[in-house]
């Protein structure tokens, strides 16, 4: 399998990883998930367009712009014959002897490899459980950051429940999932926490928002309580990997009759359009 190593394809046994790269030792780097559906990236550019975001918030210079980013992926997915997966991407402030400040020059590492993977049909159609928990991340969570130990910590605290995903709150507010965005529907009305520096401004989550307008589905970027929560009409997330979920209960209470809503099953089909 062809991976992307800085500004080559190669193969993956052909590179290392150095042990001081600053990626593995502080997180130091951030990355990007696309779905790639028959041969074809979703929403390429934008996951480009937050990846180059993240590298400059984190003040991480790319060795190289938009398009010819873009055209290695395109080359890689090629070059592997991904019909339907993932492409990873992932840039690290490279590596140096291990200190906290930027180091001089250092160079930065791009690397990104296919992976496949089907479509979460089933919890598509039939819905996750979930579970509530604390979000004690960092108040940067807009960027796409290799920092991810909240987000594991989240996910396996979910997973020792028997849920798919961990929905956080701060001070009893409802941020976001482990590696989603919560979306509310209650009285025809969506709601999803509004996209400041307290959540990943998810690819998908605009495309959602995007495709309420079009159906002429009310959304409130507001952030919502963990005890309407309880008292949603429905509840869904949304991920690169997850498209729309429907989150059918938490904490093994039930939302609403426990079964995905008509207004989650129209969101589902408009977003199976756009792929
Ligand atoms: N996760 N919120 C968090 C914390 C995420 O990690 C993700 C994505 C999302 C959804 O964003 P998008 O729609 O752009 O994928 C929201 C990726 C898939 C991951 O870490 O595997």
């Amino acid at each position: 399998m062809a991976i992307l190593y800085n500004d080559r394809l190669t193969e993956r046994d052909r590179i290392h990883v150095d042990i001081e790269d600053r990626a593995y030792q502080f997180g130091d780097g951030i990355y990007e998930v696309i779905r790639v559906y028959e041969g074809r990236p979703f929403c390429l550019s934008e996951h480009i367009q937050r990846f180059e975001r993240s590298a400059e918030e984190i003040r991480l210079q790319l060795p190289y712009g938009r398009k010819r980013l873009e055209g290695f992926l395109q080359e890689l997915i090629a070059k592997n014959r991904l019909k339907d997966g993932t492409v990873y991407l992932q840039a690290s402030r490279g590596a140096a002897p291990r200190s906290h400040p930027f180091p001089d020059g250092a160079r930065p590492v791009i690397i990104a490899y296919t992976q496949e993977a089907p479509r979460p049909l089933q919890f598509l159609e039939q819905g996750i459980q979930a579970t509530l928990t604390k979000d004690i991340r960092w108040l940067r969570c807009d960027i796409k950051t290799l920092n991810l130990l909240g987000a594991v910590l989240a996910k396996q605290y979910a997973v020792e429940r028997g849920c798919q995903e961990a929905i956080l709150h701060r001070d009893g507010r409802v941020t976001e999932g482990s590696a989603t965005n919560v979306f509310l529907v209650k009285d025809g009305i969506l709601y999803t926490h509004p996209a400041n520096h307290l959540i990943l401004h998810g690819i998908t989550r605009a495309v959602t928002i995007e495709a309420a307008k079009e159906e002429g589905i009310p959304c409130r970027e507001e952030a919502f309580t963990t005890d309407s929560l309880f008292r949603a009409d429905e509840l869904f997330v949304t991920g690169t990997t997850t498209e729309i979920s429907p989150v059918i209960s938490i904490d093994g209470r039930k939302v609403n009759k426990g079964t995905p809503g008509p207004i989650t099953r129209k969101l589902q089909q408009a977003f199976e359009k756009r792929i």
